[in-house]
């Protein structure tokens, strides 16, 4: 199998998460006193914490909350902040774990939201949120790159515009963590989103939140915290405030693991390999009349997604030829980013995405490429 579905779930994952995993499960997996609130270095959540905010930087690792993926973590941002009786930009790039939590309170009637428009490749220009500012906007939510097209923002630029209108940034960080620079404290970010089994190579069903200090955020949930259980209200502070409940050990470690396989392979390499498997493919296929891209040519992508559609083909067509005949893997559809559809000409069907990873091999790219080509001379429906 040629597994190009990344962009959804890294597979496969490397040796070392694999194995911290399964080492995991040989012994207990909580202490008699449970902390994981704590500078603890021999403590799996504070280390795993740190690693984090040393990826992200990010000035104290505490602030840093675990959820069970960007979607909770975004719940949590959404939910949370100050928002109601103002306005919300978002972008036209954004997944629905956005679009959705921020629908439902406008449907609520609490928030109105913008939607910035994208071009024909998912990017934005930071100049584009300035103009949809209004006077009551409270908060600018967007997606770091887009899980269609790849696209990436700037959003040291766009962080600078909503501050500059007394709007706070979120940021959805979900396909670029791991996969391009993120710079939480010179960004000055205020909320940052990410999940752990993209390109961080953890386990599904981590992630986590980043909330810069000083920030007023609702939790989300409250409950048990393992200490100061005669506090009958979810105490301050952090991570205890955002961190009801058991936490998501294995999961925790599994992100340990991917992130220390970052800091060994580095991220500039991982982002070299993808970007030579990135221009194979628009070499190959860039030029081929039959073949509509989508993702961006120039430097503001995370070289991981090839957003594709072949004239006179639906995605999900070319997607089952690919599985069927080929053993290739790639995702087809609206990739639960609808908003995006009609900047790309693509509706109503959406694209097919090919994302490769570090541990796809040109071999693989070529292959695909060689059965990509092949189905265009299918005989087409006219
Ligand atoms: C841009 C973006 N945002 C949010 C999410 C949601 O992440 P999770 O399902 O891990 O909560 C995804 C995952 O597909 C994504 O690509």
């Amino acid at each position: 199998m040629i597994y190009l579905n990344n962009a959804a779930t890294s597979y496969p994952k490397p040796k070392k998460v694999q194995e911290a995993v399964m080492a995991s499960f040989s012994g207990p997996l909580v202490h008699a006193s449970r902390t994981g609130m704590e500078r603890d270095e021999d403590d799996i959540l504070y280390v795993c914490r740190s690693k984090l905010a040393d990826l992200l930087n990010i000035e104290d690792p505490l602030h840093i909350i675990f959820t069970s993926g960007s979607t909770e973590a975004l719940n949590l941002a959404l939910k949370g902040l100050p928002l109601e009786g103002g306005n919300v930009v978002i972008s036209a790039i954004e997944h629905n774990s956005v679009i959705r939590p921020l629908k439902t309170l406008e449907k609520e009637g609490k928030i109105s939201v913008t939607i910035v428009e994208c071009d024909k490749n998912g990017y934005i220009e930071p100049q584009q949120f300035a103009e949809a500012i209004r006077d009551d906007t409270k908060a600018i939510v967007v997606n770091h790159c887009s899980n269609v097209t790849g696209a990436v923002l700037d959003i040291a630029e766009i962080a600078k515009i909503a501050h500059s209108a007394g709007a706070y940034i979120v940021v959805d960080a979900s396909q670029s963590a791991g996969a391009v620079p993120i710079d939480c404290k010179n960004w000055d970010i205020d909320l940052l989103a990410f999940t752990g089994h993209k390109s961080l190579y953890g386990m599904q069903g981590i992630g986590g939140l980043y909330i810069k200090d000083g920030i007023e955020l609702k939790p989300l949930k409250v409950g048990g915290t393992g200490i100061l259980s005669e506090l009958l209200l979810q105490p301050e502070g952090f991570p205890i405030h955002y961190e009801a409940g058991t936490p998501n050990t294995p999961g925790i470690i599994s992100l340990y693991a991917g992130l220390q396989f970052i800091f060994e392979t580095g991220l500039e390499n991982i982002i070299e390999h993808k970007k030579k498997l990135y221009k194979i493919l628009f070499d190959e296929l860039a030029d081929n009349p039959d073949i509509e891209i989508y993702s961006p040519k120039n430097e503001h992508t995370s070289y991981s997604n090839f957003c594709f559609n072949i004239k006179g083909m639906v995605p999900e067509e070319v997607g089952y030829v690919l599985e069927a005949s080929f053993d290739i893997w790639v995702r087809t559809g609206l990739h639960c980013a609808p908003l995006i559809l009609p900047y790309l000409g693509v509706e109503p069907w959406g694209t097919v995405r090919a994302s490769h990873s570090y541990f796809t091999t040109e071999e693989e790219i070529y292959k695909f490429v060689e059965a990509v080509k092949k189905i265009t001379i299918i005989p087409k429906r006219k």
